[in-house]
């Protein structure tokens, strides 16, 4: 199976952790709906670890469901999830355990497979505790892949390795169609900017049929739920959201999308940013510390039908004006050239600017453009 762009939905994991039931998933799917996600193109519904009893049947040793979480099965809400338009997901492990220590796939991959295919599960995401310390990784995300082929339903494979192992040279061919490549994120300014900038150099990798997942969002969570940490603020929001579209990176929701407030759904509906990240092309940016600055930087992503996405931010903690030298993405300052820009977050025209421009951006903050290559 292609997946062709970054998949977007929804995963439990962020804000309720083991704080999860039927009643959630279903109020969560009406909320996909009645917010409008489908219509931006959010479409999975993932319930992460801890959907399942503690122990495997003794019998037929399939994997039960949590007998107070899922007291109807997963069936049932696989299919209530299927009655809204939506793909349902769920969550296993390549060791003997899961991560909060529930029955883990390792040796077992063929018949919790089957056992996905038969609930109606469309993605899963495949974790990476409790692996046993004679286990390859690569090989363990490989029996996985085939016995998902197997099962002759198509699920799209969600490798969460943390980055491990040198994930991203073999997991394309391990066949995993995105790929965890962080540990995992907290609601802080710290968390989303030190995982963005751990992958800046490896973003080659990703791209249509394998993607770079960089996690969960943590958008709209302000401190609350499981990774709540410190929190952040609107700015580290649009920052965080941006970084994840420039990257082409899976846009999976963290928070309570029952309770978004106005600012948190108009981010993650923003069409404009939304189309970044799922340009067709699905390139990486090429990506330019500012001069003399730490903590600043721009980048420019090429996208089909002659488009470009322009961006800085600024990841510091003081205003700041980020010097852009178009010649540093490639455009030559006499080619008579200059890109004509939009602003992403307001739809608003932003100018036409030849070689350079110095966009003002709060600290914390980032700027985003559409832009077309324009002759002037
Ligand atoms: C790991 C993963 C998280 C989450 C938890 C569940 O830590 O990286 O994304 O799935 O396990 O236990």
């Amino acid at each position: 199976m292609l997946v062709q762009r970054p998949p977007m939905g929804w995963n439990t994991w962020n804000t309720f952790g083991s704080e999860i039931n039927e009643a959630l998933i279903r109020e969560s799917a009406d909320a996909f709906i009645d917010a409008g996600l489908k219509d931006a193109g959010y479409e999975y519904v993932v319930i992460d670890d801890c959907w399942s009893a503690r122990d495997r049947d003794p019998v037929t040793h399939r994997i039960l469901p949590h007998p107070e979480r899922f007291p109807n099965g997963m069936k049932v809400v696989a299919d209530y999830v299927h009655s809204k338009g939506l793909k349902f997901g769920m969550y296993s492990c390549d060791g003997v355990r899961t991560c909060a220590d529930y029955p883990g796939s390792y040796d077992h991959e063929f018949i919790d497979a089957e056992t996905f295919a038969e609930i109606g599960v469309d993605y899963l995401k495949y974790d990476n505790c409790y692996k046993p310390q004679n286990a390859q990784g690569p090989t363990l995300y490989r029996r996985m892949a085939m016995a998902l082929r197997a099962s002759g339903r198509d699920i799209v494979f969600s490798a969460c390795n943390w980055g491990s192992d040198d994930v991203w040279t073999w997991i394309r061919g391990a066949g995993a169609h995105l790929y965890r490549s962080t540990g995992d994120i907290h609601d802080s300014p710290e968390s989303y900017r030190s995982i963005a900038n751990s992958q800046r150099e490896k973003l080659g990798f990703s791209g249509p049929g394998c993607f770079n997942d960089i996690d969960m969002l943590t958008v709209g969570m302000y401190g609350k739920g499981l990774v709540g940490s410190t929190g952040c603020n609107d700015a580290d929001y649009r920052s965080q959201f941006a970084l994840w579209c420039m990257y082409s990176a899976p846009l999976m929701l963290g928070c309570d999308i029952r309770r978004m407030n106005e600012q948190t759904h108009k981010l993650v509906t923003n069409r404009a940013l939304i189309r970044i990240d799922q340009d067709p092309e699905c390139r990486p940016p090429i990506i330019i510390r500012a001069a003399h600055s730490e903590t600043c930087v721009s980048m420019l992503k090429m996208m089909d039908n002659n488009e470009y996405a322009l961006a800085a931010f600024n990841m510091g903690e003081s205003d700041s004006r980020i010097p852009i030298m178009f010649t540093d993405f490639g455009l030559p300052v006499s080619a008579g050239y200059g890109f004509q820009l939009k602003n992403a977050f307001t739809g608003e025209d932003a100018g036409t600017y030849r070689d350079y421009m110095r966009p003002a951006v709060a600290a914390h903050d980032c700027v985003v453009y559409l832009a077309k290559l324009v002759r002037i």
